[in-house]
């Protein structure tokens, strides 16, 4: 009976290429529609203000500040122009308390306006800040927001396991300003940016043949370099560029091509934000843990899976996470003890037997697989909007994807199948042309870069 539900389980999740190039069909479609009206598709496609990327010759002190990934991180980056680039880095990490994600709006911005006065204060005498300069900063900040300058924007709703009702709709740079002026901070914010928008300015600035920037972290997003041309709800001045950066939102993508199981609508009817995101949680981190959980839950209750009672913890959301899934996914021991351990440290199970193991990590299986395959098929979406999914003779012009986030870092299995499905995808010619591309924390230097890019004392100094 467990097998019958493991069984029917994979079936709903299949992801044949078939599948896969419908789903990367109808993200093509949708990211068309995002593009020509405000509201026009479920891809809100949101408009970036970044016209012109990274190029090398960004100089000066400048901070960031990364929210929205597992942890917050600040940072300090020393950029030393074409030919020295970057200088010096340094670089804070510091959990979110869970209370401040559901708290108020004032209490979060607080908190990191705090922690960011603090790593101000261990700066260098010797960076050599001239005086009566401000210094200036980078947000990143990893939730959808409506722009209205490269550096103000409405926090359109919250995502992941966020929800700060009286932040919704505020402009999030005004509030973080505010929350650096209660602490005595005097700080400009000269950029704002998504986490994507920031992996891809932090990969540009590489590698000049970066054209998009995946996360798969906790949350799953993705960002493109667009024509101005082919963005018909812009109507503001043509950049010189004639380029424009693209935050797509696709963890908000939706289709009726997605093999999404009764497990995912519970899970997204249980969640903070029902009804949305259903991409991404059937992708990102924070989730697949979860929907094994709930397929262990349905095997213990109905085929008494792990003996005559229901192990309690099976009940608890979210109990099982990400990275305990990938441990056990990854398990290449014999008796598969790491299996083992997790089921009974995070689970209660004791004394499972290997048979019972090894159906745990085919579960594991089927849930990485098709997150993995779909995210392939998002990025090959991407591809075909860009007329980059095929070659012309003699055409060798690179594309590279910058990557980042836990899930793609860490979770080898999940990585490695999303590559080959993508190269599967796009076939062995046009694979020659496209490069994956790792791009480490790239999010925090790119914020730097662009706070650079857009500094009050750019045309001072020249
Ligand atoms: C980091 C980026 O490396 O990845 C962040 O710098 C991003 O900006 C994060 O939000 C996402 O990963 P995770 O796994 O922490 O959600
Ligand atoms: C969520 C956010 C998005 C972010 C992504 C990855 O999808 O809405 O803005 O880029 O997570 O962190």
């Amino acid at each position: 009976k467990a097998m019958t539900i493991l069984k029917e389980f994979e079936g709903r999740c299949s992801t044949p290429m078939s599948k896969l190039r419908q789903v990367a069909d109808a993200m093509a479609v949708e990211m068309h529609a995002g593009l020509a009206s405000e509201g026009g598709s479920k891809l809100k496609m949101l408009i970036s203000y970044v016209d012109n990327l990274p190029t090398g010759d960004e100089e000066g002190l400048f901070y960031a500040l990364d929210l929205g990934g597992t942890n917050f991180r600040v940072l300090r980056v020393h950029l030393g122009g074409k030919e020295k680039r970057v200088v010096h880095q340094e670089f804070e990490e510091v959990s979110i308390p869970p209370h401040l994600m559901v708290g108020s709006s004032e209490a979060l911005f607080g908190f990191i306006a705090s922690a960011l006065a603090k790593f101000v204060a261990t700066e260098d005498p010797a960076l050599n800040l001239a005086p009566g300069r401000q210094r200036e900063l980078g947000f990143t900040f990893s939730f959808p927001v409506r722009q209205l300058s490269i550096a103000s924007g409405a926090l359109i709703k919250w995502t992941k396991g966020f929800l700060i009702e009286d932040a919704v709709g505020e402009d999030v740079v005004a509030e973080l300003t505010r929350a650096l002026e209660r602490e005595g901070l005097d700080m400009r914010v000269a950029a704002l940016v998504n986490d994507t928008i920031g992996t891809l300015a932090g990969g540009r600035y590489y590698n000049p043949d970066v054209i998009a920037a995946v996360i798969l972290g906790t949350g799953t997003n993705a960002a493109y370099v667009e024509r101005a041309h082919a963005i018909p709800k812009w109507h503001g001045l043509l950049p010189k560029s004639g380029e424009m950066v693209i935050n797509m939102e696709w963890g908000n993508f939706r289709s009726s091509h997605l093999p999404i199981s009764e497990y995912d609508q519970a899970l997204d009817v249980e969640s903070l934000n029902p009804g949305e995101q259903i991409f991404e949680k059937m992708i990102s981190g924070m989730y697949l843990g979860d929907i094994v959980r709930r397929v262990l839950l349905r095997m213990a209750e109905e085929a008494s899976f792990f003996g005559d009672t229901v192990p309690p913890n099976l009940k608890i959301p979210f109990i099982l996470r990400t990275p305990d899934m990938s441990a056990m996914h990854h398990d290449k021991s014999s008796d598969l003890k790491v299996v083992g351990t997790k089921l009974k440290d995070i689970l209660g199970i004791s004394n499972t037997s290997l048979k019972t193991r090894k159906v745990v990590v085919e579960l594991c299986d089927i849930v990485a697989t098709r997150a993995a395959r779909l995210s392939a098929a998002g990025i090959l979406g991407i591809l075909k909007k860009l007329g980059r999914d095929t070659v012309r003779e003699g055409d060798n012009q690179k594309s590279v994807i910058a990557m980042d986030g836990g899930l793609y870092e860490h979770y080898t299995k999940f990585s490695s199948c999303l590559e080959s499905t993508l190269r599967e995808l796009i076939g062995k010619e046009v694979s020659k042309n496209i490069v994956i591309e790792h791009s480490n924390d790239g999010s925090g230097i790119g914020a730097a870069l662009l706070a650079a890019s857009h500094s009050q004392y750019l045309y001072v100094q020249e």
